[in-house]
C-alpha cells in the first residue's frame, strides 16, 4: 500500500508510504488518499485526522515527475484535476485535519499540507514550490491556497522563485502554525488532535464549515452564515452537555450530537 492509515482512539492518522521516492504523489497514491478520505467521512468514531509522511526525509516531495514526464494535455489536465478533488474533498471533510510535516514538502506536497486545516512542522521541514523550474506550475491548488494562506505577495514569490524556504521562515509567513523539534511533529499533532477531539464534534465541525466557506463569502453573508450554524448548535446534545457541565464545574464529555 502506498497510503497506511490507522485509527488510534479518536484520531486517524494517514501516513503517504512510499519513502523511496520521497513519498511523491502519484495516481495510485491519489487514489489510496481518496478511499482513505471517504472512510474516515464515514468513521463516526473519528474526531480528528493527522496526514504525514513516511520516514524523516520527507513528508511529499512532490506529485510524480516519471508519471507526468510524458502526459499530454489532456492528461495532464485529468491528474490536476484527480488531485484538486481529492484535496477538496480532504478540505472540505466535516472533521478538522492537522498535517506533520517532516523533511520536503515540495510541490504536490507543500499543496497537500495547504489542503489541511492546520500544519505542523519540524525544524528541518523544506518548503517550496518548484513547478516553474519543471517547466510546469502548480496542478493541485497551490496557486490559489498558497496566496490565501500568505498573501499574493509573499505567494508569487514562492510560486515564481521555484526556491525552497526553511522552517523559520514558513513560520514567519503563516504557512506553518508552529515548529517544533523534528523528532516532535508527529506527537505535537497527536496531542493538538487530542486536545481537538475533547471538544464538541459539531462545534468544531461547524466551525470548519464557517470559516472555510466564510472565506468565499462577502463578510455580511458570511456571518449570516455563522449566525445559522450558531443556532443549529442549539438543537444538539452536546450544547445542553456542555454548558450544563461549566454550571455544575465538572468537564464535559462530548458524544458528537
Ligand atoms: C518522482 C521523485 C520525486 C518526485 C524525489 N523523487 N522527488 N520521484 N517525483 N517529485 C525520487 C528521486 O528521483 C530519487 O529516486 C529518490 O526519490 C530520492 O530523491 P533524490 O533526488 O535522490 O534525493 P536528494 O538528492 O536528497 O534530493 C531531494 C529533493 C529532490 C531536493 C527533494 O528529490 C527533488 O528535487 N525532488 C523533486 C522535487 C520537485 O520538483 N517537486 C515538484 C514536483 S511537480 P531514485 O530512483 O533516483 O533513487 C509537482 C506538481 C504538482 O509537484 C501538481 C501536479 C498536477
Amino acid at each position: 500500500n502506498s497510503i497506511n492509515y490507522v485509527v488510534e482512539e479518536n484520531i486517524a492518522i494517514i501516513t503517504i508510504n512510499r519513502p523511496k521516492f520521497l513519498n511523491a504523489l502519484n495516481t495510485e497514491v491519489l487514489k489510496e488518499l481518496s478511499d482513505a478520505v471517504d472512510i474516515i467521512a464515514a468513521d463516526t468514531a473519528v474526531r480528528a485526522v493527522i496526514v504525514t509522511g513516511a520516514g524523516e526525509k520527507a513528508f511529499v516531495a512532490g506529485a510524480d515527475i516519471a508519471e507526468m514526464q510524458n502526459k499530454d494535455v489532456l492528461e495532464a489536465r485529468e491528474f490536476s484535476s484527480l488531485g484538486n478533488k481529492i484535496f477538496s474533498k480532504l478540505e472540505n471533510l466535516t472533521k478538522p485535519v492537522i498535517a506533520a510535516v517532516n523533511g520536503f514538502a515540495l510541490g504536490g506536497g507543500c499543496e497537500l499540507a495547504m489542503a489541511c486545516d492546520i500544519r505542523i512542522a519540524g525544524n528541518k521541514v523544506k518548503f517550496g514550490q518548484p513547478e516553474v523550474g519543471l517547466g510546469i506550475m502548480t496542478g493541485f491548488g497551490g496557486s490559489q491556497r498558497l496566496a490565501r494562506l500568505v498573501g499574493a505577495g509573499r505567494a508569487k514569490e514562492l510560486l515564481f522563485t521555484g526556491e525552497m524556504i526553511n522552517a523559520e521562515r514558513a513560520n514567519e509567513i503563516g504557512l506553518v502554525n508552529r515548529v517544533v523539534d523534528s523528532s516532535e511533529v508527529l506527537e505535537e499533532a497527536k496531542r493538538m488532535a487530542q486536545m481537538i477531539a475533547s471538544k464538541a464534534p459539531l462545534g468544531v465541525s461547524f466551525t470548519k464549515k464557517a470559516v472555510n466557506e466564510g472565506l468565499n463569502l462577502d463578510l455580511e453573508r458570511a456571518l449570516s452564515l455563522e449566525v445559522e450554524l450558531f443556532g443549529a448548535l442549539f438543537s444538539t446534545k452536546d450544547q445542553t452537555v456542555g454548558m450544563t457541565a461549566f454550571l455544575e464545574k465538572r468537564q464535559a464529555v462530548f458524544s458528537g450530537e
